[in-house]
């Protein structure tokens, strides 16, 4: 499965209501160092993989400014442009003080250098689709939703993501500009954001679940997962994301890695249909 692997059998999503893309997408934080800073380990490893994305039919890449910092961003410039048909999805708003350590800052005057600082990383003019990492809790919302606004109406930023956020939330941010993605912690084994995803849905606004490989117990030997990958000659992995591209329409699914060869094994999942019987039964299993 994995040789003819392409992201093109995941289905498509038009991000926005005009940037097409394949569900099946790429996340690029783990082609950072541990604990997402400084640099990758194996570099060339890193580069190889953001090289491979093309031929796999992977357009829908999700950074951030702070995965390194500035890392990811930087790496993704130097293999992908000028990104011929990719959407290049960044994010700002958390600072890094160290690894594995993220605090978010939502000053008006900071989420603006994140936009501009972005935007001269990746060698772009404007971001098509720009995520507020978090919003932040010591700074009043509307401050962040006003300055996000102010810099859309800007052409700074085409399309406007969220990130860990709630129904009521969306909601409000809706008030200030059109949101176009949602993402959310969200896998098969953590289905705490259902209500987000069902929202999104109805709403026409595209749902990124990070961490969509975790499946948790579920992926334990002899497990509903692992049989049923087993039988279908997949691995748990690709179990798992055939399950969420198979959830919802709206569903962009992020895999990351910092190895070809395991983006090939994630790509092979876009071609891997489940049966509504085996959709069912791991869905029963993860409850
Ligand atoms: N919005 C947010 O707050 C937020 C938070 C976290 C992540 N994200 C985004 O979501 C993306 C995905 O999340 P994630 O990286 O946490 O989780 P993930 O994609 O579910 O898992 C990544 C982990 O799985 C390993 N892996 C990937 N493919 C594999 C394969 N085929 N076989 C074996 N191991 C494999 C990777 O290691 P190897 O490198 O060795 O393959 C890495 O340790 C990130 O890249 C980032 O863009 C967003």
């Amino acid at each position: 499965m994995a040789s003819s692997a392409n992201a093109a059998a995941s289905g498509r999503f038009q991000v926005g209501g005009d940037i097409p893309v394949h569900r099946l997408g790429f996340g690029a934080m783990r082609i950072t160092g541990k604990g997402i800073w400084g640099d990758p380990a194996d570099a060339e490893g890193a580069r190889e993989t953001l090289r491979a994305l093309p031929g796999l039919g992977v357009n829908l890449i999700d950074t951030a400014d702070s995965y390194g910092p500035e890392v990811s961003e930087n790496l993704i410039r130097q293999v992908l442009h000028p990104y011929d048909g990719m959407l290049i999805a960044t994010k700002g708003g958390l600072t890094r003080h160290g690894p594995d350590i993220w605090q978010p800052l939502g000053r008006p005057e900071y989420l603006r250098q994140c936009v501009l600082m972005s935007l001269r990383r990746l060698g772009v003019e404007r971001i098509d689709l720009w995520q507020l990492h978090r919003i932040d809790p010591k700074v009043p919302r509307e401050e962040q939703f006003e300055v996000i606004a102010e810099m859309r109406n800007e052409g700074l930023i085409r399309h406007v993501g969220l990130s860990e956020v709630g129904v009521e939330e969306i909601e409000a941010a809706r008030r200030y500009f059109p949101v176009a993605t949602v993402q959310n912690l969200y896998n098969l084994a953590n289905r705490k954001s259902e209500a987000v995803l069902e929202h999104c849905q109805a709403q026409g606004i595209g749902f990124i679940p990070w961490y969509p490989l975790a499946a948790g117990d579920l992926a334990v030997p002899d497990s509903v997962l692992s049989r049923i990958a087993a039988r279908l000659g997949a691995s748990n992995g690709q179990v798992a994301l055939a399950w969420l591209l198979k959830r919802s329409p709206v569903m962009l699914p992020i895999p990351g890695t910092s190895r070809a060869e395991h983006l090939r094994e994630n790509v092979g999942a876009a071609q891997l249909e489940l049966s509504d019987e085996d959709y069912r039964a791991l869905e029963a299993a993860a409850s």
